[in-house]
């Protein structure tokens, strides 16, 4: 087992949280009118997206997907695994997709293009963070502009570990001699 060291605090709580209640105002206002079905993508979107769905104000849904591109590593893999499949629940519907991180893009253009094709009205994408080499990647809501730094806790795992972490961190990757 590996012992994880962190270099910094990159977002502490209450950063995290204020930007959630505006990221809900926001959401609740442009979205007003629709029932939205709120997707978080598992795992590392659920602790985010619990907390957002309490901050909008809409009698949204909740149908979690299933989805991975990392495996045991920090670099990824390059094809998205979505063990669970896509819920047929989504045609027609309004579609609010919730991850923790814009990296590569691979996660949320796959699954904006799968749950387009089973049939969903429309397809709109929160990310609490997004790593600065994906700045010309879109997501209609973005939390906060992040350096490349490899970054763990609130949802945001390393092999698995540190989601529980209320605040999110730097990771110290160690040089492999
Ligand atoms: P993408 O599909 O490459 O955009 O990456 C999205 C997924 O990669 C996220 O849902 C995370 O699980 C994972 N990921 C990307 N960067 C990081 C990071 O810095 N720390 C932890 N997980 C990450
Ligand atoms: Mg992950």
């Amino acid at each position: 087992m590996m012992d994880d060291r962190f270099s910094r605090v990159l977002l502490d709580q209450a950063e995290i949280q204020e930007r959630i209640r505006t990221l809900g105002e926001q959401i609740t206002h442009e979205m007003r009118g629709l029932v939205p079905c709120v997707i978080p993508i598992l795992d590392g979107g659920m602790i985010f997206a619990s907390d957002l769905v309490r901050k909008i104000s809409l009698p949204i849904t909740l149908l979690p997907i299933k989805a991975s591109s990392y495996g045991m590593e920090s670099v990824s893999s390059g094809n998205l695994d979505l063990p669970w499949g896509v819920p047929p629940l989504v045609r027609d519907r309004d579609v609010l997709l919730v991850d923790d991180i814009l990296d590569t893009g691979l996660t949320l253009t796959t699954l904006r293009s799968t749950l387009l094709e089973a049939g969903a009205r429309s397809v709109r994408t929160c990310v609490l963070l997004r790593k600065q080499h994906a700045n010309h990647l879109h997501s209609d809501y973005i939390g906060f502009d992040i350096p490349n730094e490899f970054v763990v806790g609130y949802g945001l795992d390393h092999a698995g570990r540190h989601r529980n972490l209320p605040e999110i961190s730097c990771l110290e990757i160690e040089k492999k001699n």
